[in-house]
């Protein structure tokens, strides 16, 4: 006899045609809201084509062995588990990457988007006149309802305002995380994605730059209903990164930009030391300095970790290895600012230039040399 879960996996099999869609949903932590979604497609998506990729960030819910519970017994959902990696936007381009359709969908896996306009865009993306179709709360008819705090509403406002006025998107939703596009697209604009945060469909449109053919279809968002949300004021910091790199036409990356925020905090954070090693600890200037120069490496170091590597982020033994590198790269991070800023001193004895030109190169030094020795991939 063939239990329940055979036949209902032989008729899943039986039925499976070559996906015509496939939609990716990044997930983390999110165990309960994979059944229901699944059911959503299921009956949203009748008589199309699909697949489904979940792109699990090694949730500790266990979110990937609830997909693959469901893939067992129906084909047309599959599971990619990332260990090490952390990111909204990461997870998405892979999981675009994995499809072989020639249309993909991103959507939340929270259930906060409408699952029903999927069949809608799919239509308008093969009429052929469409590269990208982006739902959007914003578009006349779509709304935030009742998925948003008030403070959240504001961020988002200010966020898509800044977009629009930097970048030129003309897109009323740019933060949207809900659209869909010819898999071409994304095969081709992939390498030039970054990871990070939650902005992958701003960065598709600023780096398809003006040959994106975009419409818009309005939609409102849901409340969610199990779980958190994990946006948070990284990703928000991350978010405004992003719009000045690509305002600066990708001349500094997000990484880099966050890199000497950081080395300019790294300035206060020396100067408050050097002044508590002064006054309360009652050292000498040299013995002061070097505390402070230490104390401001490793805070340097630890806010790096947290923020500018943070989907690379060092833990346990591997942070002591990491500190230790950092404080190696640092050191002669000072030799070449140093020897830089002579060098131009005796060419042109502008203290300001020689002293600009003498930080930047240690900067660039910091930024290139950790990226290899601390935060290796
Ligand atoms: N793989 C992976 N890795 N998935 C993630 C990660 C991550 O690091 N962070 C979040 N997700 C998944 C969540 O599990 C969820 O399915 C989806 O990405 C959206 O995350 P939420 O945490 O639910 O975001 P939100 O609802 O607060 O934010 C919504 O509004 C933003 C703009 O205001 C989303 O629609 C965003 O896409 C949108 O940018
Ligand atoms: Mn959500």
């Amino acid at each position: 006899m063939i239990s329940t879960d055979a036949q209902e996996r032989e008729e899943a099999v039986a039925a499976l045609q070559v996906p015509d869609l496939t939609v990716v949903l990044p997930t983390y932590n999110e165990r309960g809201n994979v059944a229901p979604m699944v059911e959503a497609l299921r009956t949203a998506l009748d008589g199309i084509a699909w697949e489904v990729i979940f792109v699990d960030d090694n949730s500790p819910d266990g979110t990937a062995a609830a997909a693959r519970d469901i893939a067992r017994k129906d084909p047309r959902v599959r599971v990619i588990r990332r260990v090490g990696r952390r990111g909204l936007s990461g997870a998405c381009v892979e999981g675009m990457l994995a499809s072989s359709a020639p249309f993909v969908a991103v959507m939340d896996a929270d259930l906060q988007h409408d699952e029903t306009l999927l069949p809608r865009m799919l239509a308008i993306l093969k009429t052929g006149e469409t590269d990208l179709v982006v739902a959007s709360r914003k578009a006349e008819g779509g709304a935030m309802g009742e998925g948003l705090s008030t403070l959240r509403t504001w961020g988002s406002n200010l966020a898509n305002g800044l977009a629009q006025k930097l970048l030129k998107v003309s897109l009323s939703d740019p933060m949207s995380g809900f659209f869909m596009l010819r898999r071409a697209v994304a095969d081709e604009l992939a390498p030039k994605l970054s990871s990070q945060g939650f902005k992958i469909l701003l960065d598709i449109v600023a780096t398809g730059g003006g040959k994106l053919r975009i419409r818009e279809l309005p939609f409102v968002f849901r409340e969610r209903r199990h779980g958190d949300s994990k946006l948070d004021t990284l990703v928000t910091l991350d978010y405004l990164g992003l719009l000045v790199s690509k305002y600066f036409g990708d001349l500094v990356s997000v990484r880099f930009l966050m890199f000497s925020l950081v080395g300019a905090s790294g300035v206060l954070v020396h100067l408050l030391a050097l002044r508590a090693a002064l006054v309360a600890l009652d050292l000498e200037f040299n013995v002061a300095q070097t505390l402070a120069t230490f104390v401001a490496m490793t805070s340097n170091f630890l806010l790096n970790n947290r923020l500018t590597y943070r989907d690379r982020r060092l833990t346990g033994f591997g942070m002591l290895r990491g500190l230790l590198t950092f404080y190696a790269v640092c050191s002669v991070g000072v030799l070449a600012n140093v020897g830089v800023a002579s060098l131009i001193y005796d060419q042109q004895p502008v203290w300001w230039l020689a002293g600009t030109a003498g930080a930047a190169m240690g900067a660039v030094w910091n930024y290139a040399a950790s990226s290899v020795l601390t935060w290796r991939k």
